[in-house]
């Protein structure tokens, strides 16, 4: 394994190329920054960085904050919300996506929990809802009610087929609200009057159609004439009028999903139901992702699911980056210790600080086309631009995050303060109460009286609707990326150079000699 002055020169690597391929060879600005620091042998932090301003006539309204988690999944915002069982479930998901960013499900809930997460979110919009559940003419009414009741559908609109599997009607929630005979058949109350449209219809022209028409449901019609998916009117509505432009959406106009797994019987257990929800990617949710059990799941997924995208993490070292990207992976998760409910570094003694870690990843796999995400330890606005800079083309949020009113769990209250709870998941609390977060800090088979924790848990003030949170911290982000003059997140990683700043210098960063008397929507001091 080799990694050279410009990165990985490896041959595996070469073959992958398809993202950075002509800038592999480059040095970046920051490159002699980094090597400096290095000598020294000195690994960088939030706090211990700025990034130096340059000649620029990008406004932060130009800059374009496209970008990619994974090979294969894009973002429309830079920002992805962590798997912790206090952050994601598919409240922040839906909501992370619809701004275009993205939300990992986390792993504390059971393999079939999880993947109903993971549905809620797929089908959240339903575009078009490909495999409708349909009923046949022929059934009893009374038979079709007892099946919705049985199954826990919260809809009563279904297509109808025939006996050779053709479309011949429609039923709705009317059509049973006025049936007072339960043992006449589903022919007798549906209509027949059918509009229906073909598979290639754009979405806008289904919505005018069905607008006009007063249709609530549309049926898709396939070649041989047999029903191949449907259209709902509320869905539809909800896709062209809730600023769609914006949302991180599929092929079928599904917003995009991920979900943590782990290794080994836990990561098969859950794929399999993933798998089947279309959830858009898995991440491998390990404290240290360079591992063999962890390699061994990533390749093993990697075969038996070609068309899911796997990340992999979390890492802070370039070797262990070449060495999982070589492995298949299609995603880095750079952090170890530094988010903010982690005492990772204190127990264990271990890790590189955040800035430092992401560009020797960044780094070492440049050229290989697998984006890094920059996992933990941010606090401000301006911490998602240095990490970017440092080369990660995403960065993933907890406590940023946490207390709003999209995470899981109640709002309490403290002497009249709202708050929510926030906690690592390598925290006591978390480790005994799943074997998930248990396995994720290697003592899935210790006693619950006997976990050594990696983590802590505390409070956070409620912090209100999450789309606030990415407002500030995109404007912050946009501006920083307009002080460089960078336009996109790859100009970012080419034009960004760094200062090494003192603790004078981070004193004077921060507001000094006054007592703040209102708060600002997007600075608290650190406390
Ligand atoms: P922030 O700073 O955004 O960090 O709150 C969130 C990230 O922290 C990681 N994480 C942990 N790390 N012990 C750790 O050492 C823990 O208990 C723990 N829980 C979460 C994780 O990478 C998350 O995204």
């Amino acid at each position: 394994m080799k990694i050279g002055k410009g990165g990985y020169c490896g041959k595996k690597i070469e073959k992958i190329c398809v993202f950075h391929k002509d800038r592999r060879r480059d040095t970046m600005k920051k490159d002699a920054f980094f090597d400096k620091m290095d000598a020294l042998g000195l690994a960088m932090s939030f706090g211990d960085v700025r990034l130096k301003t340059g000649h620029t006539s990008i406004l932060p309204a130009d800059v374009d904050l496209s970008s990619r988690f994974s090979r294969n999944v894009p973002l429309k915002c830079p920002i992805v919300s962590s798997p912790m069982d206090t952050v994601t479930e598919h409240n922040m998901a839906i909501a992370m996506a619809k701004l275009g960013g993205l939300g990992i499900i986390h792993r504390g809930l059971s393999p079939k929990e999880q993947s109903t997460e993971v549905a809620k979110v797929k089908f959240y919009l339903n575009g078009l809802i490909k495999k409708p559940i349909f009923v046949k003419s022929d059934q009893s009414v009374g038979s079709v009610l007892r099946m919705i009741e049985e199954k826990g559908f919260s809809f009563r609109s279904f297509p109808v087929i025939d006996q050779a599997g053709n479309l011949v009607g429609i039923v709705t929630g009317n059509d049973f609200e006025f049936c007072t005979n339960l043992d006449v058949s589903i022919r007798a109350i549906m209509s027949q009057e059918l509009l229906t449209t073909d598979e290639n219809k754009p979405v806008e022209e289904v919505y005018e159609m069905m607008l006009k028409n007063k249709k609530k449901i549309l049926p898709v019609v396939g070649k041989d004439g047999e029903c191949a998916g449907m259209y709902i009117y509320s869905d539809i509505k909800r896709i062209m009028t809730g600023g769609s432009s914006q949302f991180n959406i599929d092929s079928n106009s599904n917003l995009r999903v991920g979900a943590a797994i782990g290794v080994g019987d836990d990561a098969r257990e859950r794929m399999e139901l993933l798998s089947k929800k279309g959830v858009d990617l898995v991440v491998i949710d390990t404290a240290h992702g360079d591992t063999e059990t962890a390699i061994a799941t990533l390749k093993e997924i990697k075969k038996n699911y070609p068309g899911i995208d796997v990340v992999i993490g979390n890492i802070s070292e370039g070797d262990s980056a070449v060495r999982l990207v070589e492995a298949g992976a299609d995603g880095l998760r750079v952090g170890q210790g530094g988010g903010s409910i982690c005492t990772t570094r204190i127990v264990a003694g271990i890790g590189c600080p955040q800035v430092t870690a992401v560009y020797n990843c960044s780094k070492a796999v440049r050229g290989s086309g697998v984006p890094i995400c920059a996992d933990g330890g941010i606090e401000y606005s301006g911490d998602i631009t240095v990490a970017l800079a440092a080369g990660a083309e995403s960065v993933m949020l907890g406590k940023m995050l946490a207390g709003t009113e999209e995470t899981p769990g109640d709002v309490i209250f403290r002497q009249g303060t709202a708050y929510k709870t926030y906690r690592g998941m390598g925290s006591l609390g978390a480790m005994q109460a799943s074997k998930a977060s248990r396995e994720r800090y290697g003592q899935v088979s210790s006693d619950k009286d006997k976990l050594v924790p990696e983590g802590v848990e505390g409070v956070v003030p409620f912090k209100g609707d999450v789309g606030n949170i990415i407002f500030q911290n995109v404007g912050g982000l946009r501006s920083g990326m307009g002080y460089l003059g960078a336009r996109t997140i790859l100009e970012l990683h080419e034009k960004s150079d760094f200062h090494r700043i003192s603790g004078a210098g981070l004193s004077e960063s921060h507001p000094h000699g006054i007592h703040m008397t209102e708060e600002a929507p997007n600075y608290k001091p650190i406390c």
